[in-house]
């Protein structure tokens, strides 16, 4: 490996806690919606090992290529797919990759990606205003920033970078345009918002929305989030880690809201949105780095680790105890209905 390879190589946050949120056991089945270099879904083939299966899933090429070369030892225990996570239910259908035991997505860049890789993620390296996950998508952030009216970018650096400076930034890309390269623009919110305040560079924030915004990053998330529920076997567990407030309340109110078992307004007297709950909190908080882990991975300090767990309505798993009872081996196991949770887990864990 080279020097700059171990320089930017990236290194996985919150893996031991990953696992455990996972509750990962050998034989299981699991999605890594974000496989980017490969680190946490080492973790969880080393675990699941001996039969475990992961399905790998990611929108940038390149991290499909460095995963494939980092889990070639697993050989056909490994299935990569370079793919937006928001397909995510259609993927798992089409490798017939149902029920799971465990979904991860670990949000947000890996250090490839913001370590100049030209593709105009980072604000420390000069390079074109791309931005793209994937080079097929339509829209970069130099279409953004050179198209977008004066209001149109003043909302978008709001909303998605919680910048309180957007107005100025937004009115002085539009004095300068057309801008091509990351550092154009770099200079030009220096200029606006004077140097470095603090340990963010004040570019950090407009970076971010334009991010969110050419990757849709925020929309795709809630829309993989509707999919888990369906995919996610009896107990499964999904795991969420991300990196800023955006991301992180659409986990928490996703997760909330699907541990309810309505979701009615607190003003309504009688429920009428028949919601059932689909999943467990299995921590009220979000779990977080630890202090030796910030000093060792600076990038970690802004992780939030979610967990949830699958719970099935009884409905649900009367269909499941049919499906299950009406299985050869159940029969030739002298089983008879109703099969108790015990079995019912024992029977999809060994399926
Ligand atoms: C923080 S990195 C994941 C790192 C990985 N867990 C590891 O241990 O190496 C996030 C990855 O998610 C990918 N990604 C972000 N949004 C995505 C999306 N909507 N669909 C698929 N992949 C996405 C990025 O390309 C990046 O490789």
């Amino acid at each position: 490996m080279s020097l700059t390879m171990v320089a930017s190589a990236h290194i996985p946050v919150l893996v031991k806690e990953t696992v455990e949120a996972l509750a990962v056991q050998p034989g299981g089945r699991y999605v890594d919606c974000t496989v980017g270099g490969g680190g946490h879904a080492v973790a969880v083939l080393e675990r699941s090992s001996p039969g475990g299966m992961l399905l790998g899933i990611d929108a940038d090429p390149q991290a499909i290529e460095e995963a494939s070369s980092r889990l070639e030892t697993y050989g056909r225990s490994v299935l990569l797919v370079n793919d937006n996570f928001v397909n995510l239910q259609a993927i798992s259908y089409k490798y017939d990759f149902v029920p799971v035991h465990g979904i991860l997505f670990d949000l947000g860049l890996s250090s490839l990606q913001l370590n100049g890789n030209g593709r105009g993620f980072s604000f420390q390296h000069d390079a074109p205003l791309d931005m793209r996950l994937n080079p097929g998508q339509e829209v970069t952030a130099a279409d953004i920033v050179n198209n977008y009216s004066e209001d149109e970018l003043a909302h978008l650096i709001r909303t998605y970078g919680e910048e309180r400076s957007s107005r100025r930034i937004a009115h002085r890309i539009v004095q300068e345009r057309p801008l091509k390269t990351t550092l154009q623009l770099v200079r030009l919110i220096e200029q606006v918002m004077g140097g470095r305040r603090g340990r963010i560079h004040p570019a950090t924030k407009t970076f971010q929305a334009l991010r969110i915004s050419v990757n849709r990053e925020l929309e795709y998330l809630e829309a993989a989030l509707q999919q888990v529920v369906s995919l996610l076997g009896f107990e499964g567990r999904l795991v969420v880690i991300s990196y800023h407030s955006l991301e992180d309340r659409i986990v928490k109110q996703f997760m909330q809201r699907e541990s309810r078992d309505c979701i009615c307004p607190p003003s309504n007297l009688t429920c009428t949105c028949g919601h059932t709950a689909s999943l467990r909190l299995v921590h009220k908080k979000a779990i977080t780095p630890s202090q030796e882990e910030i000093q060792s991975n600076p990038r970690a300090r802004s992780a939030k680790l979610r967990v949830a767990e699958r719970i099935i309505t009884q409905d649900e798993h009367y269909r499941m105890v049919e499906r299950l009872c009406s299985a050869p081996e159940f029969k030739a196991n002298g089983w008879r209905k109703p099969v108790s949770l015990r079995r019912l887990r024992h029977a999809f864990l060994t399926a």
